[in-house]
């Protein structure tokens, strides 16, 4: 989907540097990248996460898939393909946001282990942390939020994740959040006291 960039000359040296941003904020940039099936939670956690950060004063920025899916990355569905050309592009604009110093929360079902390694691979691994909304499949189909477990049992939407298209849990170096019997801000309260340190802001660019 991609071609080699050509005739392109980067001036990334002379823009200032990422430690600038992160003084004038006072934080450490960090992506956590929220991966799980549709209907999971990632979303709602995320977004009582990015309010208690930013009620701590931390600078926070939520991108998920329904919302990108509506701009940046509309012209993409759900093959492979395309699920991996999505997260491409918004582990590209994750990059960016972290290297202001941003903290932000990536809800993408990011369904296989070599879609979510590509994102850690561009974003940058000391940059990333991963966390699995656990919810069993029968607990996302049984709340069925916006109804699209029915509409896909009832063939109206193919290659839907957990059903006729897959999903791989990760397997090493996540944080695991199950969300049954919780609360959404217990969930959100176990990955701020887990990022807690990572974003807090260190001086070490002076010493
Ligand atoms: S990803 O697989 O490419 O990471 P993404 O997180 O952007 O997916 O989008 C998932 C959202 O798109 C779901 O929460 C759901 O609302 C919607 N959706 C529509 N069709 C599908 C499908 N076939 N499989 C999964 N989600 C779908």
């Amino acid at each position: 989907m991609t071609s080699q960039p050509q005739n392109i000359h980067p001036t990334l040296h002379r823009i200032l540097p990422r430690s600038d941003k992160e003084k004038l904020l006072h934080q450490r940039g960090l992506c956590v990248w929220m991966t799980g099936l549709s209907g999971s939670g990632k979303t709602a956690i995320a977004i009582e996460l990015e309010r208690m950060l930013i009620d701590s004063g931390r600078l926070t920025q939520v991108l998920d898939g329904d919302n990108v899916r509506m701009g940046i990355n509309s012209d993409l569905g759900f093959t492979e393909e395309h699920r991996t050309e999505n997260v491409r592009r918004i582990a590209e604009v994750t990059r960016l946001f972290v290297n202001c110093g941003i903290v932000t929360i990536c809800c993408f079902i990011s369904p296989t282990q070599i879609i979510r390694q590509l994102a850690k691979a561009i974003i940058g691994e000391e940059d990333y942390l991963e966390v699995f909304i656990s919810t069993p499949l029968s607990v996302c189909e049984q709340r069925d939020v916006k109804g699209l477990y029915r509409k896909a049992r009832a063939g109206e939407i193919k290659n839907f994740t957990g059903l006729d298209a897959p999903f791989e849990p990760p397997a090493s170096d996540f944080i695991d959040v199950p969300t049954p019997d919780r609360s959404v801000e217990e969930c959100a309260t176990q990955i701020l006291d887990a990022i807690r340190q990572r974003i807090a802001f260190v001086d070490s660019y002076n010493s």
